[in-house]
């Protein structure tokens, strides 16, 4: 018997002092002290012994026991000042480690377009203006004479929402609309003089086009505004646009909100080829005088007041600019493509 005792006292005092963590510690107090521990276990004896015999050895087994218990307490506190120092040690910053680059970010090639083709118009003194990317069929078509059923409808491939209800604008037009019945609506009268930038839907998609892309439309309307207006805004504006003397071509086009209406070619001369080659005209934008039934749809009076509208692609005048011939590459995320523009 106290053999017995004696060799469980030797184990277990062994086996706490090699216990390298918590979890073990806490496993060895189950295996001695706990309810079918070896410890626990001898004293379940003691009932079956004399009674003189059963305190000596009770004594014996409780000291054992103190003995055990204690020593797994101290082992528990030794390991958690080990653990909290190793954890300290393993979180610790260090504040002297140089920093991890100097990456600041820059500027997605559309929106440093977009930002100079707003602040161009601005100088040439256009307001911007913002408006909903889900429209109605009024302000998206109907009020820019473009009829249900009528095949000018299927000039812009369109996403419908809502069961048809309303759509993901094809254009930026809508804004113009927005602005104009506003106008009116605070009782206000042309000079209107404003720009729309923003992203539009159309359901196509390849090396040119993609479902979403951006648009900058612009509208003037006062009394007396000519097409030689148009001109020369354009013109100077994709002068200062391409920083150089930009020839362009107005060629008659047809869209059902403007009357006239053109698509503005400019000559395009690779650099490659020389000063002397002609080049060819590459198709910048579409822009005419406002129909007079447009005006007539926001409540402005076309004998009195006439306009211009414009809308040009963004993607299109960023690809010209920096001879990007993919547009999909605008939409990858590549960072090897993004950085060349930051
Ligand atoms: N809204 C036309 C489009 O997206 C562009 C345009 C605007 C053409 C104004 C002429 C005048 O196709």
């Amino acid at each position: 018997m106290s053999d017995t005792l004696e060799a469980i006292q030797h184990a277990a005092l062994a086996e706490i002092a090699a216990a390298a963590e918590s979890r073990a510690l806490e496993q060895l107090r189950v295996n001695y002290l706990g309810k079918k521990g070896r410890v626990t276990e001898l004293l379940k004896q003691l009932g079956a012994m004399a009674p003189d015999e059963r305190k000596a050895f009770g004594d014996r087994v409780n000291k054992v026991k103190d003995l055990i218990a204690a020593a797994i307490q101290h082992r528990s506190t030794q390991l958690l000042q080990a653990e909290l120092a190793a954890r300290l040690a393993s979180e610790t910053i260090d504040v002297t480690l140089p920093g991890r680059g100097d990456g600041v970010g820059g500027l997605h090639p559309l929106t440093r377009t977009l930002q100079r083709i707003e602040r161009l118009f601005n100088e040439l003194g256009f307001e911007t203006m913002d408006g909903p990317e889900i429209e109605d069929d009024f302000h998206n078509f109907g009020a820019l004479n473009i009829p249900e059923l009528h095949p000018a409808r299927a000039m812009q491939d369109t996403f419908y929402v809502d069961n048809g209800a309303r759509v993901l604008r094809t254009h930026t037009s809508p804004v113009q609309i927005r602005t104009m019945q506003a106008v009116v609506a605070a009782g206000r009268t042309p000079p209107i003089r404003i720009i729309c930038p923003g992203r539009v839907y159309r359901v196509d998609s390849d090396r040119t086009h993609s479902p979403m892309f951006h648009q900058v439309e612009g509208l003037y309307v006062a009394e007396n505004v000519r097409f030689s207006d148009l001109k020369y805004d354009l013109q100077t504006f994709l002068s200062r646009f391409f920083e150089q003397d930009v020839e362009a071509l107005f060629r008659p086009s047809y869209f059902p909100f403007v009357e006239p209406g053109a698509d503005v070619h400019m000559r395009w001369r690779d650099p490659s080829k020389g000063p002397d080659h002609p080049g060819r005209w590459l198709e910048l934008l579409g822009c005419g005088m406002v129909h007079p039934k447009v005006f007539e749809a926001v409540g402005i009076d076309p004998e009195k007041y006439t306009g211009y509208a414009f809308g040009m692609g963004v993607e299109r005048l960023t690809m010209l600019r920096y001879g990007v011939d993919d547009l999909r590459l605008f939409f990858n995320n590549d960072l090897r493509f993004l950085r060349q523009f930051a």
